[in-house]
């Protein structure tokens, strides 16, 4: 028997405006959208509850966050991807592409590789019908390493990879232009300063110089192998939009300027944020304000990035901003699915898959009362 489910008297979250009316969901499907108060027997009266899409997170690394929750603990893999899923559908995520980096340094013994190992751990799991949620991959393609080429070739169409992000951290550019940002964030992540921290500096130019731009051109092969779409990362000038857009690149990943997220416009590219970047009012790398790209109409997407939990509050700070619920939630459901492909998704209309969230403001917090993904309740 297929099971039906009446979510009614709610406050809908359409993709253009808020309204009251139910839902009807049967057998993972959305299969009916209606307005008005009414509540039909059996349904479920939501009191005006806000009942919007699941929430889609492009960004996230919350899943190594749950692998290593202290520096050199390599907690068991398949608890850390269960809580990480369970975390992800009790803050309203239903669909998450897991940034998973890929990029090593095997000289200088950093960044050890895990995401073959660590994907195929949880595709097993996704296998077994364990997870709450959808799962996609993010391959995060560090060019400033010693092993991308080898690392993307572990990958292949099947591994469902739906992003590629092309990343370049090499010191003194993009996310670190400031190099006393970075130092200070170095000094706190790996007790790197001084002449150590010089060195290090030194060595990660060096290793640009010798593999970056091999490395950017394979990974933007890699991506149309995968049948991947390609991201941006930390764009900082016009001319680093300029590249990213001959690439094909459709969405930006945090750009770091006023000047590259309005010059990622122009050439109709997508630019996403980070959640907890609004809800601080500032960048932790001291860039540029999502709240100001928000203000200045430069903002189309949120991501969580390292807290799961700011995806849905960040959505509704920018609501307020833009006095607009619809169109701050927006960025957190229709327009992530819709960049990447996903037209399954992202929006409450006859035909959607039944990734659906409830719940109610409390005093500018969203808290809430049920998360289904694909019509089963998973939070
Ligand atoms: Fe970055």
């Amino acid at each position: 028997m297929t099971e039906e489910m009446i979510l009614a008297n709610a406050t809908l979250v359409l993709p253009d405006e808020t309204v009251t009316g139910s839902i009807r969901i049967v057998g993972g499907t959305i299969v009916d959208v209606a307005t008005g108060p009414a509540v039909p027997v059996g349904a479920t009266d939501c009191k005006g509850d806000y009942v919007s899409p699941g929430l889609v997170e492009l960004h996230t690394d919350n899943l190594e966050r749950h692998i290593q929750p202290r520096p050199k603990v390599d907690w068991p893999h398949a608890a850390a991807i269960l809580a990480h899923d369970a975390e992800l559908a009790s803050t309203g995520i239903t669909t998450v592409f897991d940034a998973l980096r890929i990029g090593s340094i095997p000289s200088g013994q950093r960044y050890v590789r895990y995401a073959r190992g660590l994907w195929r751990e949880l595709w097993q799991l996704r296998e077994q019908d364990a997870l709450k949620i959808s799962h996609f991959l993010h391959l995060r393609a560090e060019v400033c390493s010693e092993t991308l080429a080898e690392e993307l070739a572990e990958f292949g169409p099947e591994d469902r990879v739906g992003l590629v992000s092309l990343m370049d951290h090499t010191p003194g550019q993009r996310q670190f232009r400031d190099m006393s940002k970075l130092e200070t964030y170095l000094k706190g992540k790996l007790g790197l300063e001084g002449d150590g921290f010089m060195q290090h500096v030194a060595d990660l130019k060096a290793m640009r110089d010798r593999y970056g731009d091999r490395h950017e051109v394979e990974t933007v092969q890699a991506a149309k192998r995968f049948g991947a779409m390609l991201a941006s990362h930390d764009d900082t000038t016009e001319e680093q939009v300029r590249v990213s857009a001959g690439h094909g690149i459709t969405l930006a990943e945090f750009p770091t300027t006023v000047e590259a997220a309005r010059s990622c416009h122009d050439h109709g590219i997508k630019v996403m944020m980070g959640a907890p970047n609004v809800i601080r009012g500032a960048s932790h790398s001291g860039n540029v304000a999502a709240q100001d790209l928000a203000e200045l109409g430069h903002l189309d997407i949120l991501s969580s990035d390292y807290v799961p939990s700011a995806l849905l509050l960040s959505a509704a700070r920018l609501g307020e901003i833009w006095g607009d619920f619809a169109c701050g939630l927006r960025t957190v459901t229709k327009t992530p699915a819709g960049v990447v492909g996903l037209d399954d998704r992202g929006e409450l209309r006859a035909g959607a898959r039944a990734d659906v969230i409830r719940f109610r403001m409390r005093d500018g917090t969203p808290a809430l009362n049920g998360v289904w993904s694909r019509g089963r309740r998973v939070a």
